[in-house]
């Protein structure tokens, strides 16, 4: 119970908030209580489950300034066992209100930390935004692993030493049972060369962190979040929702294996 993992990379538009929504849905489908947490001031995670924008008044921004009635702060989604806390834009200016807080990298954790004792959870994924600022580091601080979607492109490789560099220096520092769970490899075509060779490196330099699941580059993919569901709803039959699900199953695996799940 009670495992929360960052889904991290400091890069935008590599899958990130794509493989939250996902594996939060295929989780929930296997009978597991999820939990999403929305840190990106974009809301793609909200948006991606359909909670409307007028819907967000009680968002994570405001959680992280009131820091209680958490309970006020969780949506149900339209996915049965499938929970958020959503952003919206006000999250933005979020690090310039706490910047004279000391204690502000464990604003988060404190917050998971009360989410722990109530016990409610298999899992809490947390969609990170695309930097490596306060939110993140927050994220970090707060959560038990990291789960690091990689786009196969060809400058996919060179972004992550410097991602895996901070993940370290937060576990040294901060927090000392963060974990690199695994590395997706996301958007994948097999009929591209350089797809290959990105594969090939990633299992060269990172091996077993690398997961044997490709997430396809797959049109259902990117549909499905203006109707706001994850695509293993919205087509469950696509290769995109096949693959995910998959994922899923192979992390479940994994955490039991290596005994993430805390
Ligand atoms: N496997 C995929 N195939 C096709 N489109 C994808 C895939 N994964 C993500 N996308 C699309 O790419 C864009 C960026 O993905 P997203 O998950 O929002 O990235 P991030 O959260 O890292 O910024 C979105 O429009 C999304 O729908
Ligand atoms: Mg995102």
């Amino acid at each position: 119970m009670n495992h929360v993992i960052s889904v991290i990379n400091q890069k935008g538009g590599v899958g990130k908030t794509t493989s939250t929504i996902n594996l939060g849905c295929a989780f929930a489908n296997l009978g597991q209580k999820i939990l999403i947490i929305d840190l990106d001031p974009q809301g793609n995670a909200s948006t991606g489950v359909g909670i409307e924008n007028n819907e967000r008044e009680n968002s994570i921004y405001k959680l992280l300034i009131e820091r209680n009635n958490l309970q006020q702060y969780v949506k149900h989604t339209k996915i049965e066992n499938l929970d958020i806390m959503c952003a919206n834009v006000e999250l933005s200016g979020f690090e310039t209100e706490v910047a004279e807080d000391k204690n502000r990298a464990f604003i988060l954790k404190g917050i998971m930390d009360e989410l722990r004792q109530k016990n409610q959870y298999n899992q809490i994924l947390i969609d990170c935004p695309p930097s490596l600022s306060l939110l993140t580091v927050m994220a970090l601080v707060a959560s038990n692993s990291v789960i690091v979607p990689l786009q196969t492109e060809f400058f996919a490789l060179e972004g992550l030493t410097q991602l895996l560099k901070t993940i370290n220096r937060i576990k040294m520092s901060l927090n000392k049972m963060l974990e690199v769970e695994g590395i997706v490899l996301t958007m994948f075509d097999k009929r591209n060369k350089l797809c290959a060779q990105v594969e090939q490196e990633a299992r060269k330099f990172f091996g077993e962190q690398v997961y044997e699941t490709l997430i396809p580059r797959n049109i259902r993919i990117s549909e499905a979040p203006s109707h706001g569901l994850p695509v293993i709803v919205y087509d469950k039959y696509c290769a995109g929702s096949i693959a995910y699900e998959k994922l899923a199953a192979e992390i479940i695996e994994k955490q039991k294996k290596f005994n993430f799940a805390a």
